[in-house]
């Protein structure tokens, strides 16, 4: 019996990971009356999340009163490049506000308008300012608010402990399994519901935003029981990282610095996103600096800035300004918020950006430019979900939040990804709570333990002599050089066949020492979802030979109408990842007439 060999706990649901939608689908989940456990690899409270420093973005109306969830989900869907689910778009258009709402009762304490309401700041491909705010700190701030209410209701947390394989009975979910860090032994979690909230996998690229938990846990444990992933071509490239000095590469510098008024400059002093200005957003964006500044000055002006298209189009234009020759020594632009606002506002309006770089890099942001290049954030392909209940295709699996599909379609907008966390977390949690209910105990597979746990400990019995670093090091190269910003058939097969030597070696890798606090063993174990999430990224970015939104193809530059309405679903067959592309589900005439309108 599992239960005699290894600690193993009964809940009706578990939550795997502990960021923004773990924390909200506990919260529910534990509401519902459901007997709840919260599972994080890392400490509780540090998570990705608290990398979406600028905001949350919902259509509240507190700075424009004419915002609403109509437009919000235009400029969800157009962000997206119309690849998005529409569903989702539309829930999470409206539910964002209530969700903000519920987390100031909760505590958040967001910056303020001058009467008082919750001040909503600019980002990239919103038609108004609708991000609500703590500095730039609102990630951290939803983190804490979460937590401290997860903690006061009691539910179950299991820090440091990491699951790597979801159990199953009759093809239902049936627990999980994984290791405590600390001690390296062995946990299994019976339940009725798993809900899978891990994040993504920017792990697997050597820029990244990320840090080292992100390695594309929920999306490989998800496909190893049978469930599709849709979208993994379209990664997201902050256009705002930090490039100097190199430890620091890749480090988040939020998009709320041109939201309040930084502007991006190439090494001849040129704002050069004037040049970069897609015909689907020429209508209304500026495209002269008298314009641009006019709409920094007063903000209803119809034409916004360039420096605030969406993420796709800047991070691409950075490269091709870094390509050029006009880039930065250090390899990126100039970001400049000194010349054009005074240094308290600057302080108060960016207090970690302000103390990021004078600690980091030296350089006083209230008096210099700060250098900045695109960096690996986010994921929009993930885990395919029914768009209401967030219920993969496998009994029993829920998934929300960055290892979800859907909503963002080929391209994020910035400050939509938190409001996705609070919406799609709670009704995580709802929904899995229900199953739950309606559910009857499962019974977990003795023999599945073991094969699992001789899976886990192999590296330390292995005959190999791979190591664990290096085979990430040589990952995080590959996918950085050959399935990057800008694609090519060849480079991404070239990809796949390295990933593919990869994983041989891989399956060589040696670990020394035992199993306690043994990073290296634990890097290895990882190596197993960083692989499968490279190689699902890789695969669909070959199968979609067109470029949209985070995915530019240099072979096939132009958006081409068959893949308008497709999504690339994968699949692991008899070991292997098959793609095929699938329709996109029929949007209803009323929200195709959204799309049309332009105020
Ligand atoms: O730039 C930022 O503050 C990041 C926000 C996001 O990814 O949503």
């Amino acid at each position: 019996m599992a239960e005699e060999k290894y600690e193993t706990h009964d809940y009706d649901v578990v939550i795997i990971g502990a960021g923004g939608a773990g924390l909200r689908a506990a919260v529910e989940a534990s509401a519902q009356g459901a007997r709840t456990a919260l599972v994080c690899k890392s400490l509780l409270g540090k998570a990705h999340t608290v990398m979406a420093e600028g905001g949350i973005a919902a259509a509240m109306g507190n700075v424009y009163p004419e915002d609403n969830w109509k437009v919000h989900f235009r400029d969800t869907m157009r962000g997206g490049k119309l690849l998005n689910n529409w569903r989702m778009a539309q829930i999470h258009a409206q539910e964002s506000p209530d969700r903000v709402l519920e987390l100031e009762e909760w505590g958040a304490l967001f910056d303020r308008t001058h009467d008082g309401l919750i001040l909503q700041r600019d980002f990239g491909g919103h038609r108004y300012a609708r991000l609500a705010h703590v500095g730039d700190r609102t990630g951290l701030e939803m983190i804490r608010t979460l937590q401290q209410h997860a903690v006061h209701k009691g539910i179950d947390v299991y820090m440091e402990c990491n699951l790597q394989r979801l159990l199953t009975d009759g093809g239902k979910i049936s627990g999980a399994f994984g290791y405590w860090r600390e001690t390296g032994k062995f946990i299994v979690f019976k339940c009725k519901a798993v809900v899978l909230a891990t994040g993504g996998g920017g792990k697997a690229w050597k820029v990244t935003s990320n840090s080292w938990e992100y390695t594309g846990d929920g999306v490989t444990m998800a496909m190893d029981v049978g469930a599709d992933l849709m979208d993994m071509e379209f990664m997201q490239f902050h256009p705002t990282g930090m490039v100097w000095p190199p430890s620091v590469r890749g480090i988040l510098v939020t998009e709320g610095v041109r939201g309040d008024g930084g502007t991006l400059k190439n090494t001849k002093n040129e704002r050069f996103m004037f040049n970069y200005i897609p015909e689907f957003f020429r209508a209304e964006t500026a495209d002269t600096e008298k314009e641009a500044d006019a709409w920094y000055e007063d903000k209803r002006n119809n034409r916004r800035t360039p420096d605030l298209l969406p993420r796709d189009e800047v991070a691409r234009a950075i490269n091709s300004e870094v390509k050029a020759g006009r880039g930065t020594p250090h390899g990126g632009v100039f970001l400049d918020i000194a010349s054009r606002r005074p240094a308290d506002y600057i302080q108060r309006r960016l207090p970690s950006m302000y103390h990021q770089f004078k600690e980091l890099a030296d350089v006083d942001i209230t008096k210099e430019p700060m250098e900045v290049g695109p960096t690996c954030h986010y994921s929009m392909g993930g885990v395919r979900v029914d768009a209401d209940s967030t219920a993969t295709t496998v009994p029993g699996l829920f998934a929300a939040g960055e290892v979800a599909a859907g909503l963002h379609g080929a391209n994020r907008l910035g400050g939509n990804s938190l409001s996705d966390l609070l919406v799609f977390g709670r009704r995580a949690g709802l929904y899995a709570a229900e199953y739950a209910k309606a559910n009857r105990a499962v019974n977990v597979d003795a023999g599945q333990i073991d094969l699992y746990a001789r899976e886990l400990l192999s590296p330390f019995e292995s005959k190999g002599d791979e190591n664990p670093y290096s085979v990430h090091a040589d990952l995080q190269d590959c996918m950085q050089n050959l399935v990057g910003i800008i694609r090519t058939e060849s480079e991404l097969k070239k990809a796949l066949d390295v990933i593919g030597r990869l994983k041989a070696r891989a399956r060589n890798l040696k670990v020394e020492g035992n199993r306690q606090y043994n990073p290296g063993w634990h890097l290895a174990l990882d190596l197993h979802s960083l692989l499968s999430f490279a190689e699902a990224a890789t695969i669909a970015a070959i199968e979609r030979k067109e470029s949209r939104g985070g995915h530019t193809r240099d072979d096939y530059p132009n958006t081409d109408p068959k893949f308008a309405k497709t999504n690339i679903v994968i699949r692991r067959k008899n070991g292997d990842l098959t793609a095929s592309q699938e329709p996109l589900p029929e949007m209803p005439d009323e929200l195709k007439i959204l799309l049309e309108e332009k105020k």
